[in-house]
């Protein structure tokens, strides 16, 4: 026998997948295939494939005349622009993707791989979930998953992108990986479905509703981004890993850069209206901060009253968290708490030195924050900002108001470098809030009350207080915050700041 024949015959049959009618089917859906979503995400020719003639062992409800080889996951690794990758992508075609013994094995072998060689693991999610006819041990395959997930986090990047189904426990998964990025139409994620879901709660969704890509990156928060389709998903993953270090000890990426770090731009000397409550586009300063105006953002659709997300100074990356004036004035609350502090800690852990931008009026008030728990939510983001060791540079815009402008990566919270437009005001309170309560007897005057906000405004509304006690280190010009910024990272470059040993910390879950 000729063993180059049957070798090539071994590959062929495990790159036909489930067959030309299932191969069919995936794409009448808008799907790809795992094999060409692989290709997709990686620079051409640098796949490596792993474990390609893995069989499950299975033997039960006849499966032991059906062992497609590959068993229902494309393993192995590859580059993204040069930069080392390991991937997994579940192939739908083979027993609906779902998860067998095997196929959780080939997955660990390149998560363990990963953590060995320090680079990020990316895994393409499309699957029926725990391969029914293999029972416990399928259960026993998802936890080892899991295991190496928790292990890996905050060790290398893990990123998830989810096109196709994702149910019961095998959301969980996904779900502690770094990012999620998802489908629009074509996948979704819940711990129970639409038919459990009916009846147990009587409540009748479709399966889009309840776990597709809008839901999770509207409402609900699990995943980071929703895409179009397989092509964009995946375009925008390698945009995504461009910003990303290879692991936590690998520092950030350099790439060239063609954008001058002192370029001015004169446009933001006018980017703050003239009355204080004017809202403006915080995303404005970010674009004209980053190298190329080049920013990938973090859950753009949720919470929008802060930002986050990744941009570039000088070719390396920095996390940027701005409050966003055009929602809820960009006040904090649970919600923008949570998505800044996952944010931060993610920068932290990978040593991605973080830049925020200021301009909070407080916490949003309300029963359903107090409620919902804003104490223990905003403690979070207070929590992460100063537990955070990487270089942080801060930049207040315009209103930096009580305990948000502590929260804000103050300079109590071992804020690097400090910084404050000509407009900020750094105050306990706005001033009609503050003379309200300290001339409570004057209530009734008009007059002497306007007299009194102008005479706040005057002695708090503006950087100088702040600054006189060194919590601001300068007064910069609007136009000139790219070039004090690049300056500011620049200089930080060789930071060192450990924080007591301890086991783990206790933040406010
Ligand atoms: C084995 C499976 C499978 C599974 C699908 N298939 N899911 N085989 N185990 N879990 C097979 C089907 O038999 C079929 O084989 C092929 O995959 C495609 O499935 P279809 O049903 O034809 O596709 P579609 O109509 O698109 O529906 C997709 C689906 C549905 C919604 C995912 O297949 C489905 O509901 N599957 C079962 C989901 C499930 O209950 N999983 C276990 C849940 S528990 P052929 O040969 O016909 O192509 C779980 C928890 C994990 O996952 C726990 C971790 C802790």
């Amino acid at each position: 026998m000729d063993i180059l024949a049957e070798l090539e015959r071994r590959r062929a049959a495990a790159r036909a997948g489930g067959g030309a009618a299932r191969v069919a089917a995936q794409h009448a859906r808008g799907k790809l295939t795992a094999r060409e979503r692989i290709e997709l995400l990686l620079d051409e020719g640098s796949f490596e494939e792993f474990d390609m003639f893995v069989t499950h062992r299975a033997t039960e409800f006849g499966m032991d005349r059906d062992r497609p080889a590959g068993d229902g996951v494309v393993t192995g690794w590859g580059t993204v622009n040069g930069r080392l990758v390991y991937v997994f992508s579940q192939d739908f075609t083979v027993f609906g993707g779902s998860l067998s013994e095997t196929h959780a094995q080939k997955i660990c072998k390149i998560m363990d791989m990963a953590m060995r060689n320090g680079a990020p693991v990316i895994g393409m999610n499309d699957s029926g979930g725990a391969r029914i006819q293999e029972g416990v041990a399928s259960l026993a395959g998802y936890a080892e998953v899991f295991q190496r997930n928790v292990l890996a986090s905050g060790v290398i990047p893990q990123i998830s992108l989810v096109m196709g189904p994702c149910a019961g426990g095998a959301v969980y998964s996904p779900a502690m990986t770094d990012f999620i990025l998802m489908v629009k139409e074509t996948s979704y994620m819940f711990v129970t479905g639409p038919e459990v879901v009916r009846t147990v709660t009587n409540e009748v969704v479709t399966a889009e509703e309840l776990g597709g890509a809008l839901t999770h990156t509207r409402r609900s928060s699990v995943a980071d981004a929703a895409f179009e389709n397989d092509v964009e998903a995946i375009a925008e993953a390698r945009r995504l890993i461009d910003f990303l270090p290879l692991s936590n000890r690998s520092g950030v990426p350099e790439r060239p850069f063609f954008d001058d770090p002192g370029r001015l731009e004169p446009s933001l000397d006018t980017l703050i209206p003239e009355s204080t409550n004017t809202p403006y586009d915080m995303k404005e300063l970010i674009l004209k901060v980053a190298d190329e105006g080049d920013f990938f953002e973090i859950q753009a659709e949720f919470a929008r009253n802060i930002v986050t997300g990744f941009i570039r100074i000088e070719g390396r990356t920095v996390g940027v968290v701005a409050n966003q004036p055009m929602v809820l004035a960009g006040c904090l609350d649970i919600d923008a708490s949570r998505k800044a502090a996952r944010f931060v800690r993610f920068c932290d852990a990978f040593e991605i030195p973080i830049l925020t931008l200021v301009d909070v009026p407080g916490f949003l008030p309300g029963t359903a924050q107090e409620y919902g728990g804003i104490i223990k939510h905003g403690a979070k983001l207070l929590f992460a900002y100063g537990e955070a060791t990487v270089p942080k540079v801060t930049v207040i815009t315009r209103k930096a108001y009580g305990g948000a402008y502590d929260v804000m990566a103050s300079k109590h919270l071992r804020g690097d470098v400090n910084y404050a437009w000509p407009t900020a005001e750094i105050a306990v309170m706005g001033a009609k809030g503050a003379v309200e309560i300290l001339y409570r007897a004057e209530r009734g005057d008009g007059d002497a009350l306007a007299a009194r906000t102008r005479d706040y405004e005057a002695r708090f509304a503006n950087p100088f207080v702040a600054a006189e006690r060194g919590f601001i280190d300068e007064v910069i010009q609007p136009r000139s915050t790219r070039r004090r910024v690049a300056r500011a990272l620049a200089m930080l470059r060789g930071k060192r700041l450990e924080n007591p040993w301890k086991k783990h910390d206790n933040i406010p879950l």
